[in-house]
C-alpha cells in the first residue's frame, strides 16, 4: 500500500465514523461506533499497528494522520455521549416528571422604591433627571450655601476623593448642575446614590439612595410644598394619614422643614417604630435659598422654589417593614425574592 492510499483511507474512515457517531441514536449504537471505529479489530488500530513496518521516510507522517483520526473520533463520540445524556448507563429520564423552572430574576426593592417614587412624581408633571455620584465641593457644598468652614458641612461626613473631588453627599448637587444648564420654570426629580463615613448600624450605610425634588417658577410658596408633598406622602403611604411639617434647618433653603407623617401602624397612638411619638419622619424639604439662586445664575426677585430630598431605603423600610437597612445591600436571595 502506498503512503496515498494509507492516508485516503484514513480520511474515509473518519468521514464514516463521524456522520455514524453523530447519527448514534443511543448509548448502545454509539457504543457499536466506538468498538467498530476504535475497537481492537478496526480498521483503525490496523493501520496504527502496522505503521512500524512502513518504510521510515512514511512512518512520521502515516503515524501522525492516524493519531488525529483516532483523536477526532474519540472526541466525537465523548460529544455524542454528552448530548445523549447519561441515557444509556443509568436509569432513562422520565420525561412525565415536571420541569426544572428557571431562577426568576426581579427587580431590587431599592429600584422598585425608586421607581414608585418617581411614578408619583411623574404623575404629578415632573421630570426626572441624574447627576454624577462623584463630584466636587462647589456643587455638592459651596452652590448649596455651605462656604469653606460651613458648620453644616459637618452634618455630612464626606469621603474626598482628592481636596476639591469628593463622593457626593446628597442629592441635592443635581439641583445645581440642573439649573445652571437650564432656565426656569424647573419642575424636576433626581434619584441617585450617595456616600457618606458613616459607621454603619441598623439605619445607617456609607452608601444609600435619595430622591431628590425641585420645582421652580414665578410665584412658588410654601403653600405648593406642601400640597405636593402632602400628595406625595398619601399616595406613597394612604390617603387617611395625617401630615405635619417641623421648621429645620437646611443652608439651602429658607424657610427649612421636615414633613412626618402619622405613624401607620400606630395610627398616631404611639408604638416602636415611631419612638411613642406617634409620627414618622419622611423628608426634609424647603424654600430654595436665595443664595443658591444667585449661584446658578437665577434671579430670586423673579423667580422662588421649593425642594425636599428623600431617603429611598427609608421609604422602602416603612412601606415593607424592613427592620434593617443592611439587608439591602447584602443580597440574600431570601430576603430580595419576598419583594
Ligand atoms: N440634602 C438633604 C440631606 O441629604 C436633604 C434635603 C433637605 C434636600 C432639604 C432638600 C431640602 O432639597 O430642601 O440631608
Amino acid at each position: 500500500m502506498t503512503t496515498e492510499t494509507v492516508l485516503q483511507q484514513l480520511k474515509d474512515l473518519q468521514g464514516l465514523a463521524l456522520s455514524e457517531i453523530a447519527g448514534a441514536g443511543d448509548a448502545r449504537a454509539l457504543e457499536a461506533a466506538k468498538v467498530r471505529y476504535l475497537g481492537r479489530k478496526s480498521e483503525l488500530t490496523a493501520i496504527l499497528r502496522g505503521v512500524k513496518e512502513l518504510p521510515p521516510a512514511q512512518r512520521g507522517k502515516v503515524g501522525k494522520e492516524s493519531n488525529l483520526a483516532k483523536k477526532a473520533i474519540e472526541a466525537a463520540l465523548e460529544a455524542r455521549s454528552a448530548s445523549l445524556g447519561s441515557a444509556g448507563d443509568g436509569p432513562r429520564e422520565d420525561p412525565t416528571l415536571p420541569g426544572v423552572r428557571p431562577a426568576r430574576g426581579r427587580r431590587h426593592l431599592i429600584t422598585a422604591t425608586t421607581e414608585y417614587i418617581l411614578d408619583i412624581f411623574r404623575g404629578m408633571g415632573f421630570s426626572v433627571a441624574r447627576g454624577p455620584e462623584v463630584e466636587d465641593d462647589y456643587h455638592n457644598f459651596e452652590a448649596l450655601n455651605m462656604p469653606e468652614g460651613h458648620p453644616a458641612r459637618d452634618m455630612q461626613d464626606t469621603f474626598f476623593l482628592s481636596e476639591r473631588t469628593l463622593l457626593r453627599t446628597h442629592t441635592s448637587p443635581v439641583q445645581i448642575r440642573t439649573m445652571k444648564s437650564t432656565p426656569p420654570p424647573i419642575r424636576m426629580v433626581f434619584p441617585g446614590r450617595v456616600y457618606r463615613r458613616e459607621t454603619p448600624d441598623a439605619t445607617h450605610s456609607s452608601e444609600f439612595f435619595q430622591v431628590e425634588l425641585l420645582y421652580v417658577d414665578r410665584g412658588v410658596t410654601m403653600r405648593d410644598l406642601k400640597g405636593t408633598l402632602t400628595d406625595f406622602a398619601h399616595q406613597a403611604f394612604g390617603e387617611s394619614l395625617d401630615v405635619r411639617f417641623r421648621p429645620s434647618y437646611f443652608p439651602f433653603v429658607e424657610p427649612g422643614a421636615e414633613m412626618d407623617i402619622s405613624c401607620f401602624r400606630c395610627l398616631g397612638k404611639g408604638c416602636a417604630l415611631c419612638k411613642q411619638s406617634g409620627w414618622i419622619e419622611i423628608l426634609g424639604s424647603g424654600m430654595v435659598h436665595p443664595a443658591v439662586f444667585r449661584h446658578v445664575g437665577y434671579d430670586p426677585e423673579e423667580v422662588t422654589g421649593y425642594a425636599a430630598g428623600m431617603g429611598v431605603e427609608r421609604i422602602a423600610m416603612l412601606r415593607h417593614g424592613v427592620p434593617d437597612i443592611r439587608h439591602f445591600y447584602e443580597n440574600d436571595i431570601r430576603f430580595l425574592s419576598q419583594f
